[in-house]
This record gives structure tokens, C-alpha cells and sequence, in this order.
């Protein structure tokens, strides 16, 4: 094996069997995730802690090109130098019932009801007698001071938390915010340096292009905070600060609960920046911090009607093609409302900023073309109402989402869903909760493999 590792390029994890030595299974991994379960006269290999979760909690995460022979009852780790190396064991918290659908038809109708849950176990450890404490991180007043450009950088849904991010923090921070997908960041020569914050946010922790770019800012002398589902992930541990998010483990492909945890973990650290920043009064600041702590129940009234988008998608679900509109923090939102419906139901879709629609979009209107239009927030209601209008003249069905402050709405859409109100910078939450479930009941209507849609994969080891 070492010698096979020596000539070998590339990423991999690699579980080898001998016929002449029948008992043992060697195995090694570099750049590509892998991890060892240690149980009692059984022990694994797996690429996630959650495929193991069932047979052990104990674990081992390996560093490349550590080679490790595994028995029945022995697991022995060397290095190249066929020196034995100690590894500590990592314990899992987890819970098996987590990894389990129970009672769910698919995961990912578990994963969005556990969304609650997911949101309090990330909010209310952070948040004590009314104020956020970010003991994960190291990042002082003085250092956010000394910020000079934030990047943020993440694939998928996680590149979407990052566009919400980058409206909250120029917002509240007024520091400027770069977000870009990891795969461009890593091979556009980024101008990023040392008083610049790269915030790398993924669920898994293990995503190749996302750890290629954290890398390639680092090598820029960046400072790295991560935003982490997965303890002791690769991407975790090259960073400097690390803010797990407490969602649990995610087995769906498409992310639910992760990307809500993100967002929250979104809002504790803008806000947590802008108060040592001044930039909030003692009101504004407790109203943030009251309306954090209300997430949860606000998430969980969402769900209670979640028959209503049921009823909607049997409406659309035979449709071709369809577009997501809103503007700001809409706007990033309908990025991930599009994906989530696009990724399991296999129906076109696109996310457009309202404002841009005249310029190019709009002639894909016709006769019967769905429309989700977003417009949540107070400043740019009206805005988006106009496009919404413009849409209705040729012809698209428009579905509106806003909350139950606005009440015109109605006039101007064929059907509305309602979120409740909660601060304007943290609707985001809201918004998504009806397009998880839209995207969801859809392909299920559609009989597709909800969990496991064509041709992706929940972590991303491959450039
Ligand atoms: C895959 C998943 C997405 C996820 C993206 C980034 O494409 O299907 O749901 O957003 O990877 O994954 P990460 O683990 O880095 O958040």
C-alpha cells in the first residue's frame, strides 16, 4: 500500500482486500473523506460518520495518506515511514434515532420538521441573558474592526446562506462582502489577504472545492471562520474558528435542516459583529437578539400549514418549466427555492432578481408560465409587486409569498402563501420553510427518488 500511495496522484479513499491475508482490510484516504468505526469484534471504513452511526458512536478520523489495518479486533494506524501512529478516539453525540426516517416516508420530510429543533439547539446555547455569546470563536472586537473585506465562500445551498450573509452584514456591518462559490474563488488569483475574513460555510465539511479554496486563503494569510455541520471534519479543523451548527446528522441529499442552521448561525454572527462595531442601538440590538430566539416557533408554525403548499403543488406539479422572482434577501432565497425544486423534481427553474426580468428574462413568460414571486420585506414590497404585474400582462400564474402584514397581495397574485412577521433581516428562515416543502410535494407527486435525486451526492469529494 505505501508503495502504491507513493506513485498514486490525486484525491482517494481506498479499502483494499488481499486474498492471501483473508482477516485484515487495509485502508487509506487522501484529500477524499474517510473515517473508522471502532466496534466490538467489528470495525469499518466509511466515507460518513452516519453510514456507522448504527454499529458505533467511537470513531477515528484519519489524516491523508495514514494507512490503516483493520482486523476483526485490532485497527492499527501507520504512517509512510511504517511507523504506528496513536490516534485519539472521537465520540460521536449523535443520536442513532437521527440517522433513522422514523415513521418519515423520506428523510427529507423528516429533516424539514426537525427544523425547530435543529434551529434551538444551534440558537440558544449562543444566546445568554439577552445577549449572543460566540464562545466558539476568537475573533475580538479589535480584530472585526480591523476587517477590511469579508468573503464568503461555500457550494449549493450553503453558496445561498452566503448571498443572505452578504445583504446582512454590508447591511449591519457595513463592511464589504464578497460571496462566491468555491469553485471559482479557489482558481480566480482572489485578491484576499491578511486583514481580510473568509467565512467558509458546508455542511459536511469535507466539500473539495470548498476546502481547496479555504486553503487557497489561508495560503493568502486570510483568517478563516467556518460555519460546520460535521465535528471534526476537514474544513473544521483547517480553520481558525470554527461555529458548528447543531443540526444533527443529514442524510437527504437536498439540505434542509443544515442550510436553516446556517442562516442562524448567519444571523448570530452579524449581529454579534455589528453590535462590537456599534453600528446597532441597545433596541435594535435586543429586538435582533429577541427575534433570533423566536426562530423556532415561528418555523414551527409554518409547518403546521404545511397542507396548504401540499394543495398547491398537486396544482403546478405537471409544469415545465418555472421561475422564482424577489429582490435583496428574496432574492437569495429564491436562489435556493429554485434549486430545491429543480434538484428533486427534475422540473426547469430559475431564480431571477425582480428587477432583472425586463432585461431578458420576461420573454420566457407565456400563457401559463408559474411564477413564485417573494416579496417579504417592507422597503421593496411595492417593487416587487410591479414586476409581479408585469409577469400577470403576459399571462404567467403568479404564486405570491409575503407575510401576514401584507395584505394586497391577494390583489395582484392567484395564489398567496403567508409566513409570519419577524424581523426583516431574518425572513429568510421563514421564507424558505414554504419552498422546501413546494420543492418536496412536488417531486413527490412526481414519484421521484426524493432522497436521493439523480445523479448527485449529499458530500461533494470530487473537483
Ligand atoms: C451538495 C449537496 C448540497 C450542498 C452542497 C455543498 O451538492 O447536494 O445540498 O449544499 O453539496 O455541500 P456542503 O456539505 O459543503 O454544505
Amino acid at each position: 500500500m505505501i508503495k502504491v500511495i507513493n506513485r498514486v496522484e490525486g484525491s482517494y479513499a481506498l479499502g483494499v482486500l488481499c486474498s492471501d491475508y483473508p482477516d485484515r482490510f487495509i485502508a487509506v484516504r487522501k484529500a477524499s473523506p474517510m473515517i473508522v468505526g471502532l466496534g466490538e469484534n467489528e470495525n469499518f471504513i466509511a466515507s460518513d460518520v452516519t453510514a456507522i452511526l448504527k454499529h458505533t458512536r467511537n470513531i477515528y478520523y484519519l489524516e491523508d495518506n495514514e494507512i490503516v489495518v483493520l482486523q476483526k479486533d485490532s485497527v492499527k494506524v501507520y504512517n509512510t515511514d511504517k511507523e504506528e501512529v496513536k490516534k485519539d478516539v472521537f465520540t460521536v453525540d449523535w443520536d442513532v434515532s437521527a440517522a433513522e426516517k422514523g415513521g418519515y416516508e423520506h428523510f427529507m420530510m423528516k429533516e424539514i420538521e426537525e427544523q425547530p429543533k435543529a434551529l434551538q439547539n444551534t440558537i440558544s446555547p449562543r444566546i445568554k441573558d439577552g445577549r449572543i455569546v460566540l464562545d466558539d470563536i476568537s475573533l475580538t472586537a479589535r480584530d472585526i474592526k480591523n476587517i477590511n473585506k469579508i468573503y464568503i465562500v461555500a457550494c449549493g445551498s450553503a453558496y445561498h446562506v452566503g448571498v443572505v450573509g452578504k445583504y446582512l452584514i454590508e447591511k449591519m456591518c457595513r463592511i464589504p462582502v464578497e460571496v462566491q462559490v468555491a469553485s471559482e474563488f479557489r482558481y480566480c488569483d482572489p485578491i484576499v489577504g491578511k486583514n481580510d475574513l473568509v467565512i467558509v460555510i458546508s455542511q459536511s465539511g469535507e466539500t473539495a472545492d470548498t476546502l481547496a479554496a479555504l486553503r487557497e486563503a489561508k495560503d493568502h494569510g486570510a483568517r478563516i471562520l467556518s460555519i460546520v455541520n460535521v465535528v471534526g471534519s476537514a474544513i473544521a479543523n483547517a480553520s481558525d474558528d470554527v461555529i458548528y451548527t447543531w443540526a444533527g446528522p443529514e442524510i437527504a441529499v437536498a439540505t434542509t435542516k443544515a442550510y436553516s442552521t446556517q442562516l442562524a448561525v448567519m444571523y448570530l454572527i452579524s449581529t454579534y459583529m455589528a453590535e462590537k462595531l456599534g453600528m446597532l442601538t441597545s433596541g435594535e440590538y435586543a429586538r435582533l437578539v429577541n427575534d433570533i430566539e423566536a426562530l423556532p416557533d415561528k418555523v414551527a408554525e409554518i409547518l403546521k400549514s404545511k397542507e396548504d403548499v401540499q394543495y398547491l403543488a398537486s396544482k403546478f406539479y405537471n409544469c415545465h418549466s418555472i421561475f422564482f422572482i424577489g429582490r435583496n434577501l428574496d432574492y437569495a432565497v429564491s436562489l435556493e427555492g429554485s434549486l430545491k425544486l429543480k434538484e428533486i423534481s427534475y422540473i426547469h427553474s430559475a431564480a431571477y432578481a425582480a428587477g432583472e426580468l425586463k432585461h431578458g428574462t420576461i420573454s420566457l413568460i407565456e400563457d401559463g408560465t408559474l411564477v413564485i414571486a417573494l416579496a417579504t420585506g417592507r422597503e421593496l414590497f411595492d417593487k416587487t409587486v410591479s414586476n409581479v404585474k408585469e409577469v400577470k400582462a403576459r399571462g404567467a400564474v403568479v404564486m405570491g409569498v409575503t407575510t401576514t402584514e401584507h395584505t394586497n397581495m391577494e390583489d395582484v397574485a392567484d395564489y398567496v402563501v403567508k409566513i409570519p412577521t419577524i424581523h426583516e433581516m431574518l425572513l429568510p428562515s421563514l421564507t424558505v420553510i414554504p419552498l422546501q416543502l413546494f420543492g418536496y410535494y412536488m417531486a413527490s407527486l412526481k414519484g421521484c427518488d426524493i432522497d436521493k435525486p439523480r445523479n448527485l451526492a449529499k458530500s461533494v469529494t470530487v473537483e
